[in-house]
């Protein structure tokens, strides 16, 4: 192992930044060198490649987004794609790949390793925390703050103007980010695609609880669950309460990293650079009850599962 690249596949994640650094620096310091590939699996099929060096990564460890841009690649998926991809790999001599990204990009990994026969190692980074056998992905928590935030604010004025809020939150095929707001946020009730959720049921509620006095409720949903606007109109029509909408979107993918997304970022991309010394491939790093592991890739896609009715029935019993 002489020359490795690192890119970035998806949706940004807050300390995808800080992860591109360690993996340099550590890289640098094991004397590889290093090949950033921009916008994704598509700069590798473009060949937008460019050698990094230390000050390439100087000033980004508290910078959202990330350096490198990111991308989604409907070309990658294709045979040709990859094949292309591959002419980059060769002419870069490049002899193995980091990958920082979410599920998407590991199903790239995954495939684009096996065809050619290329270590490729995932660094798990997005806001979804959607990749199986590992506690979280660099970026969650930063987003989850991002989103408690708001919560926080808008409390202020659903209490001081007695009104329901429903806060539409990232999260299409994923109800993490709904789940974790909730809870830290002290809200009534959550939406997410995980759990069918009975309106008919939540307005009784709602109605039961106005009647013994509460003024005020806060409902997470989760993008891929149930639109806010849609939702807070049918609370309204059937409660006869005044209901908001705010829907979160883009702003959560944003933003400084927390020192959490950070040094999750800075310990994966060690080992990450470590496992492409070892000779490992087809892998994971991520952190596990404290501890760096490394997972299958294929493990590592297996859906997630959340713990749902345990989060909900916590969040049911604090309203
Ligand atoms: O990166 C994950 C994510 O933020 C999901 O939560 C969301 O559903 C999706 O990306 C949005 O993707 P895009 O920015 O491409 O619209």
């Amino acid at each position: 192992m002489k020359r490795i690249g690192v890119l970035t596949a998806g949706g940004d994640a807050p300390g995808m930044n800080a992860a591109i650094r360690s993996v340099v620096r550590c890289a640098l310091s094991a004397k590889l060198e290093v090949f950033g590939i921009f916008r994704g699996w598509q700069g590798l099929i473009d060949d937008e490649v460019k050698p990094l060096d230390h000050r390439s990564v100087s000033g980004i460890i508290n910078l959202g987004g990330t350096i490198l841009k990111t991308a989604r690649s409907a070309e990658f998926k294709t045979e040709d794609g990859q094949k292309q991809a591959y002419q980059t790999i060769k002419k870069y001599a490049i002899d193995g790949l980091i990958v920082i990204g979410g599920d998407g990009s590991f199903r790239g990994a995954h495939s684009f390793g096996a065809r050619y026969n290329l270590p490729c190692i995932g660094i798990p980074a997005s806001i979804d925390n959607d990749i199986n056998g590992i506690d979280s992905t660099i970026g969650l928590d930063t987003a989850i703050n991002t989103a408690l935030y708001a919560i926080d604010n808008i409390r202020d004025t659903a209490t001081s103007m007695e009104r329901i809020f429903v806060v539409e939150v990232m999260g299409r095929d994923s109800g993490y980010i709904a789940l974790q707001t909730a809870l830290a946020g002290g809200c009534e009730d959550v939406i997410i695609p995980e759990r069918a959720f009975d309106l008919a049921k939540a307005c009784h509620e709602i109605v039961e609880g106005n009647i013994r006095g509460k003024i005020s409720w806060i409902i997470v949903s989760a993008e891929g669950a149930a639109s806010a606007p849609d939702i807070a109109a049918k609370i309204s029509q059937l409660t006869s309460l005044e209901a908001r909408a705010v829907v979160l979107g883009h702003i959560q993918r944003g933003g400084r990293p927390t020192a959490a997304s950070r040094s999750l970022a800075l310990r994966l991309g060690e080992a990450a650079v470590e496992c492409l010394l070892k000779g490992e491939s087809d892998k994971a790093v991520a952190v596990t009850n404290g501890e760096v592991i490394s997972v299958g890739l294929e493990q590592a896609l297996v859906r997630k599962d959340l713990k749902v009715e345990q989060a909900y029935a916590l969040i049911k019993k604090m309203t």
